[in-house]
């Protein structure tokens, strides 16, 4: 007889018993389930490798950790982060975990496989978006955020390389490495704070140069600064170096280029603003409605995003 097929689950909430009866479907996944394919992307200490389910034959991501690197390099608790904050998440917007496992050397984590790969390669292949491309994924982006803010996780560091696209071009924001857990349901923007963390330099809030305190609302700087990305084709805040894009941050030194719609600059504006509880979008809830009510969005009907065929990029 045929074992009960059953989706795949996270690990969080798959059964944790390993019985030498128990059905193929349901045993913890491992190395020799997969047939490995190309190299999809590589980080410091991962490899992101395409992957497919024996036994299924879906398609997966499979981001692959170097246990002895992550231990000399102190990233244990990031590894941690990024595996306790994708447990939580199940969203369109956000890559979803599958499965967890190890050996000897290596970590291993099963992701949706995002087929159109990086924001950011399309931003270079095509210079820039349109405003309608532009407020389509942003309005993707905008609930992405939305949702992992409603589970108490903030991003920090949210720009075009960690936003993927999937096979219908939708959004799905990856590379919680960095992220912070809140365990409090506190809305309060100013407990909500914490530590010592750098994202990339070009969408790194003020907040965090200068107080070393990042907040919901630093993930609403970074949507900012990807809004003039996409439509400027660069982003706001760029030096010859670290240390002079940081001062261009702290001193809100950018300027627009011609051309650019009034009401993306409009939005823009109001994101990109120094003191981050006066920054569209704080304050919980009615913050983030405020923001989805900007004229930005006029045309995007929120409880369709998901289900709305991508606009052609031109
Ligand atoms: N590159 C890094 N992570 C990826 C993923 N989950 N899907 C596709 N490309 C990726």
């Amino acid at each position: 007889t045929t074992p009960p097929t059953r989706a795949p689950q996270p690990e969080s909430q798959a059964p944790k018993t390993q019985l030498s009866q128990t059905p193929l479907s349901v045993r913890k996944k491992g190395v020799k389930d997969f047939e490995f394919g190309k190299t999809l992307g590589e980080g410091s200490y991962s490899t992101v490798v395409s992957a497919r389910d024996r036994s299924t034959g879906r398609e997966y991501a499979i981001k692959i950790l170097d246990k002895k690197h992550i231990i000399k390099e102190k990233k244990v608790k990031y590894v941690n982060i990024e595996k306790n904050t994708l447990n939580k998440m199940n969203h369109p917007g956000i890559v979803r975990l599958y499965y967890t496992f190890q050996d000897h050397d290596s970590l291993y984590f099963v992701l949706d496989h995002a087929k159109n790969g990086e924001l950011l390669a399309f931003i270079k292949k095509l210079g820039s978006f349109d405003l309608n491309c532009t407020q389509y994924y942003t309005a993707q982006i905008l609930s992405s955020i939305e949702y992992m803010h409603s589970q108490g996780v903030i991003h920090r560091d949210l720009k075009p390389e960690n936003i993927l696209l999937d096979e219908k071009m939708h959004v799905k924001i990856t590379d919680f490495g960095t992220a912070k857990i809140f365990e409090s349901n506190a809305d309060g923007e100013e407990d909500a704070r914490a530590n010592s963390f750098v994202g990339t330099a070009e969408y790194v809030s003020p907040e965090l140069l200068k107080e070393k305190a990042a907040c919901k609302s630093s993930d609403f700087w970074a949507l900012g600064c990807i809004i003039y990305q996409l439509i400027a084709g660069r982003p706001p805040f760029k030096g010859t170096n670290e240390y002079m894009t940081f001062q261009k941050i702290v001193n809100l030194e950018y300027t627009f280029p011609e051309g650019f719609p009034p009401v993306a600059k409009d939005l823009v504006q109001k994101l990109l603003v120094l003191n981050p509880s006066e920054r569209l979008g704080s304050g919980g809830n009615a913050g983030i409605e405020k923001l989805k009510v900007h004229p930005f969005f006029q045309e995007i009907k929120w409880d369709k995003i998901w289900e709305m065929p991508a606009p052609r990029l031109l």
